[in-house]
């Protein structure tokens, strides 16, 4: 079960004859439990478009994606119950402004649950926990989801996901636009629901240091293409992360330049800031 990608592309059209191929023959599987998952690579790299073909909001031009056992090719299968599919795999947008629409923020997060036959008393609760899990309090549920700042429309967008209890949790960059605070709370929350409920998360981010510090396996693409699908500790020894134009974590950055400047003899390969001052003190007092 989880999803499997055999050999997907996407291709855009626009115009009379353009178009433009987004992703590259993608094969990869990711399994239904009990991973966390970034899914990283440069502006226009193919990751929101990738992140769509997951819950098959998108369709393959070519190749087919397996969905819980569901397979979604390049036309759309009557046999096929989108709706289940996306029962099983949540999908938080990049932008919140094409997830919201409802007049309040208890209606909008409480259409998923209500959509999968949920009670209206049921979808209500869920509601109220939903919004205080991603650090809102209940005083937001009768607010115009419009009228709220960015932020705010990104943790309300993710908590109508929670609400819906999806499986598989894939994420388009839920942390962007929020203050360093709101980043780390927000990450944290995903890997304490990760580790309480064993859910594979995927979380799509530019932001290397909370990939180093959070991720169990990173996907990289470049220009459409699987670079690389591994665990965070290699990629970040690879020679090519600035070909894919993806920074070293600023944990390693500053390890690396004490380490030479003062000879240290030190690991810089730490994930924390905590972890790395500890490293720093042993180096010092070797
Ligand atoms: N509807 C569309 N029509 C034509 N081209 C598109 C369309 N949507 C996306 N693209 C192109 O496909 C490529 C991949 O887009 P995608 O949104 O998947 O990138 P991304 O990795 O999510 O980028 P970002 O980090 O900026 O969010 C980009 O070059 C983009 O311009
Ligand atoms: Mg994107």
């Amino acid at each position: 079960m989880g999803i499997q990608f055999r050999k997907v592309s996407h291709e855009y059209s626009f115009g009379q004859k353009g178009f433009f191929q987004a992703i590259n023959n993608i094969t990869l599987s990711i399994e239904e439990k009990n991973e966390f998952i970034c899914l990283v690579g440069h502006t226009g790299s193919g990751k929101s478009t990738l992140a769509q073909h997951m819950n098959a909001l998108a369709f393959p031009t070519s190749g087919e994606v397996e969905i819980f056992g569901s397979i979604v090719s390049s036309k759309r299968n009557k046999k096929i119950h989108y709706n289940d599919l996306r029962k099983h795999v949540g999908l938080v947008f990049q932008f919140p402004e094409y997830q919201l629409f409802e007049e309040t923020v208890e209606k909008d997060i409480m259409f998923g649950p209500m959509n999968f036959k949920v009670s209206l008393e049921d979808a209500k609760t869920e509601a109220l926990k939903a919004i205080k899990q991603v650090g809102l309090n209940e005083t937001y549920l009768k607010r115009n989801p419009f009228n709220l700042s960015g932020g705010e429309k990104k943790r309300v967008s993710i908590a109508g996901i929670l609400a819906m209890n999806p499986d598989i949790l894939v994420l388009d960059e839920p942390t962007s636009g929020l203050d360093p605070q709101g980043k780390r709370q927000l990450m944290d929350l995903f890997k304490q629901i990760q580790e309480d409920t064993l859910k594979t998360i995927v979380i799509i981010t530019h932001d290397m240091d909370l990939v180093y510090e959070y991720a169990n396996r990173v996907i990289v693409l470049n220009d459409g293409d699987l670079v690389y699908d591994g665990n965070e500790e290699d990629l970040f020894h690879k020679e090519e992360l600035a070909s894919w134009s993806l920074n070293v974590p600023s944990t390693i950055r500053v390890l690396q330049r004490l380490k030479t400047q003062f000879n240290l003899d030190i690991n810089p390969f730490q994930k924390t800031v905590e972890q790395a001052s500890l490293e720093l003190k042993r180096g010092m007092n070797r």
